[in-house]
């Protein structure tokens, strides 16, 4: 494993009170102590991990903020900013854009719509890229532009898993575990292709966000309800760490979704 840097957002403003994807339903109860509690423990997690994990302060008012992936993309310390889909999101990317250049990072703000880490996950060869539900093929091109990686484009078309991250994971950079039926028929193709020994999860794992976990190249961080692959990941030597993020499953989003990596130069 190699020590990361993650950004985090506390959950101190979380809501379900509109709903973009199909998880959101604004009439059901959602307990923001609880929602604190959990993540502070998949904090705290990653802390004892032995990674570093920064915190950006809560903007009263966004109650999706605390989905950090969504804030930019960082790689080489290069800063994509993030122009979200929905105008409900919009005011989250000059806050994380802010966060990054006070940190001294460079940044650049999006001429495209694309949702950050959300839907670009970086493995040793290529920036993999989601599309279809928020991220616009034009980002794909401004994000291989700005990093000088290879942008594989990724054609998602179940709107249960509307960004990447909730349908693939990069495991220790050079494999992925993924949801064969979250891609379009070519897609899939693209990823045996390029990854002929990833793990595919199964629908049930998939559906309790399973995917939307972090590895570090040893541990994988991910939802407790997705025993089962967990139980594939530990067959291939990986070493799964469970995390209850129930309340935060409400608004569509699991432990990868509160986690933004941090790449420096
Ligand atoms: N409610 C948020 C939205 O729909 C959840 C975002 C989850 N983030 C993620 N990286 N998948 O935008």
């Amino acid at each position: 494993m190699t020590p990361r840097r993650y950004l985090m957002c506390p959950p101190t403003y979380f809501a379900v009170d509109y709903s973009i994807n199909p998880w959101m339903d604004p009439s059901a109860p959602v307990d923001v102590d609880l929602a604190v509690r959990q993540w502070s423990a998949l904090r705290d997690t990653y802390v004892s991990l032995g990674h570093t994990v920064d915190e950006i302060t809560p903007i009263s008012g966004l109650p999706d903020m605390v989905f950090a992936a969504n804030g930019a993309m960082v790689v080489d310390g290069i800063v994509y900013g993030s122009q979200f889909r929905y105008p409900e999101r919009a005011a989250e990317a000059p806050a994380y854009l802010n966060w990054f250049a006070r940190a001294g990072f460079e940044t650049h703000e999006a001429k495209q719509v694309n949702e950050g880490e959300g839907d670009m996950l970086l493995t040793d060869r290529f920036l993999l890229a989601g599309t279809g539900f928020r991220t616009d093929l034009g980002a794909h091109a401004e994000a291989q532009e700005l990093f000088s990686r290879p942008v594989i484009t990724l054609q998602l078309l179940d709107p249960h898993f509307y960004h990447l991250d909730t349908a693939l994971t990069v495991l220790g950079g050079a494999n992925i575990a993924y949801l064969p039926e979250a891609f379009t028929a070519s897609s899939r193709r693209v990823l045996a292709q390029l990854f002929p020994d990833a793990i595919l999860a199964a629908p049930a794992d998939a559906a309790v966000l399973g995917l939307n976990a972090v590895c570090d190249g040893t541990h994988v961080v991910l939802p407790v309800q997705a025993s089962g692959l967990a139980d594939q990941l530990a067959a291939k030597g990986y070493d799964p760490v469970p995390v209850d993020l129930s309340e935060l499953l409400k608004a569509g989003g699991g432990p990868k979704c509160c986690t933004l990596e941090v790449r420096g130069a």
